[in-house]
């Protein structure tokens, strides 16, 4: 046992270890049974997580009952809704201070409690760079809400009011009356947004007990299946089953077929990218197209489609989807109890076709994601068709060029601004390195003046991301960011700009030679990121570009589990 190097001596250092944590422990605690973390993101600034103590008391009781030590170790946590300027620059930061405090703590193995957005993916990234045995409880999307007696997502339908709102068909004292009908319960957003994404992602990979991802926050299985997620890590600790044995390319080529029959966010594009580069797994963004952009969406959930994460649970969940797909599923990639994915599914049932379509009758043929090419993203750029305008997925048209989000805010509404339905709307300076962190803003709202001409829907182009949760014709991720040096940093407003999702093309109808001969302009720099100190001063200096998951270039690969020096 790695405990065993602080706890099994008999020396002045083994007494100080053992001394100070005997508050309650009986004497056999330091005999050589598994002391087991629980990284644990609950905190009332990540609402969503808030629930995670109760959880972390079934996990305990779990390792308790396997002959196992539970501790309760506190990690950061990111509350998506909360945090400024977006949760995703501090998503690094929460995976080097966790990974450093799982390696740093005399523990053997860890169970990862998670939820809201960025917290399964720092977890994830933080165990696999320790590489610890370690498993993940997802906390479970929050019970569905209504609003006058409709139905109402958290996020999508955010953004869907509010557009009502701008667009004149609802008053802003309703507006406000749904704030409190649409957070109903405990738990993540219940859309197929991002949380609900990774926290099933995270079961494809193989890194949950099998059969949990999914279930709501506040119901009892959730509980149960904690439990037993205590009983299993410590049989984990007992096995040496680690992060490097469970997870294989297969187990990524997996959760990208998934993400795809799911309709899941585009954020698990640079999530998934980042754990796979901790590990040293080959994965490029190029294996999203090639491996599930021809997967059918299986999935009628906002927002692609109509139903909530409840709907999903109870007409069968994760493994009925799994089911559907099994033929497009590497059968040998391995779960956390040492046992393929693939074993799990052969019971699993379909109870609502409504909301988990059969293979024959997919909500659409073709649901992964696009990976866009051209002189606009020579890194590549990516776009959920799903979540687009099918008339919009090849499109010409004048861009209308913002240089921050501060910008579009300025202009977007002003009846001078020169668009059209057919303009592009392209915002830049929004990248990891520019804003800084990457933000949400990708799916930048319509001009008024054309929402109450009726548009829903435009072409728009930008190196942020997007919210899970939001829909739209929305080319995301274009790498180089502007501020990395991307030509993105050259387009003018007035270029006609050729968005072709059948040919994977991104460009600017210009030669090549003549938007490269061009600078960025003095108010396109002026709006990137220029940090002086602090983590945003590391971050910008070392974050790396979408495509290859947005990490830290000397986080990449693991350090291990070695134990360190001693402190006295
Ligand atoms: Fe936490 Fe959506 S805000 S999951
Ligand atoms: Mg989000």
């Amino acid at each position: 046992m790695r405990s065993a190097e602080w706890y099994g001596g008999n020396d002045r250092n083994s007494y100080i270890h053992r001394a100070w944590m005997r508050r309650g422990l009986p004497a056999d605690a330091f005999d050589g049974r598994p002391h087991i973390a629980i990284a644990n993101t609950a905190s009332d600034l990540t609402p969503c997580n808030a629930h995670l103590n109760e959880v972390a008391e079934s996990v305990k009781s779990g390792i308790y009952q396997a002959g196992g030590i539970a501790l309760n170790l506190p990690v950061v946590s990111l509350g998506e809704t909360q945090v400024r300027p977006t949760a995703m620059l501090w998503r690094n930061m929460a995976a080097m201070a966790i990974e450093e405090m799982l390696r740093a703590n005399p523990i053997d193995g860890v169970v990862l409690l998670g939820g809201c957005d960025k917290t399964i993916p720092s977890l994830l990234m933080a165990a696999s760079s320790v590489d610890l045995p370690a498993v993940v409880v997802p906390g479970g999307p929050m019970l569905t809400g209504t609003f006058r007696g409709v139905p109402l997502g958290c996020g999508t339908d955010v953004w869907k009011l509010s557009e009502e709102v701008r667009a004149g068909t609802l008053s802003a004292a309703e507006f406000t009356r749904s704030e409190s009908s649409m957070i109903r319960s405990r738990g993540h957003c219940n859309t197929m947004g991002t949380a609900s994404t990774m926290g099933l992602l995270a079961e494809v990979l193989g890194m949950t007990l099998p059969g949990i991802a999914g279930t709501p926050a506040p119901d009892s299985r959730l509980l149960e299946m904690s439990h037993e997620t205590g009983v299993l890590i410590v049989e984990m600790v007992q096995k040496e089953r680690r992060p490097s044995t469970v997870l294989s390319r297969g187990s990524f080529l997996n959760a990208i077929v998934a993400l795809a029959a799911l309709g899941g966010s585009t954020n698990a594009v640079v999530h998934l990218l980042a754990i796979a580069g901790r590990l040293g797994i080959e994965l490029t963004q190029d294996d999203f197209d090639t491996v599930g952009s021809e997967v059918p969406l299986l999935v009628d959930l906002l927002p692609a489609g109509r139903f909530l994460m409840d709907d999903f649970y109870r007409a069968g969940g994760l493994h009925a989807v799994l089911t559907e797909i099994r033929d497009l599923l590497d059968p040998a990639a391995l779960t956390v109890t040492g046992r393929p994915l693939a074993e799990y599914l052969d019971s699993a049932l379909v109870y609502d076709r409504e909301v988990i379509r059969a293979r024959t009758s997919p909500l659409q043929e073709a649901a992964g994601i696009a990976v866009l090419y051209g002189n606009l993203a020579p890194d590549g750029a990516v776009i959920k068709p799903a979540a687009a305008s099918p008339e919009l997925l090849q499109h010409r048209g004048p861009a209308v060029v913002f240089d921050s989000v501060e910008d579009l805010h300025a202009r977007l509404d002003d009846p001078g601004l020169e668009v059209t339905a057919d303009s592009v709307l392209v915002l830049r300076g929004c990248g990891p390195k520019g804003y800084p962190g990457m933000p949400e803003v990708a799916n930048m709202p319509l001009p008024q003046k054309l929402l109450e001409l009726g548009v829903r829907d435009m072409v728009r182009i930008c190196d942020g991301r997007m919210s899970g949760t939001a829909y739209g014709t929305v080319v995301l991720h274009v790498a180089p960011e502007a501020a990395a040096g991307g030509p993105l940093s050259l387009v003018r407003t007035g270029d006609v700009i050729v968005l072709d999702v059948p040919a994977r093309q991104l460009y600017v109808d210009i030669p090549d030679a003549e938007l490269l001969a061009r600078a960025p302009s003095a108010a396109t720099v002026e709006a990137f990121a220029a940090p002086r100190r602090g983590w945003e001063k590391l971050y910008v200096d070392t974050v790396g570009q979408a495509n290859t998951g947005a990490d830290l270039d000397f986080l990449l690969g693991s350090s291990g589990d070695r134990v360190s020096r001693e402190s006295h």
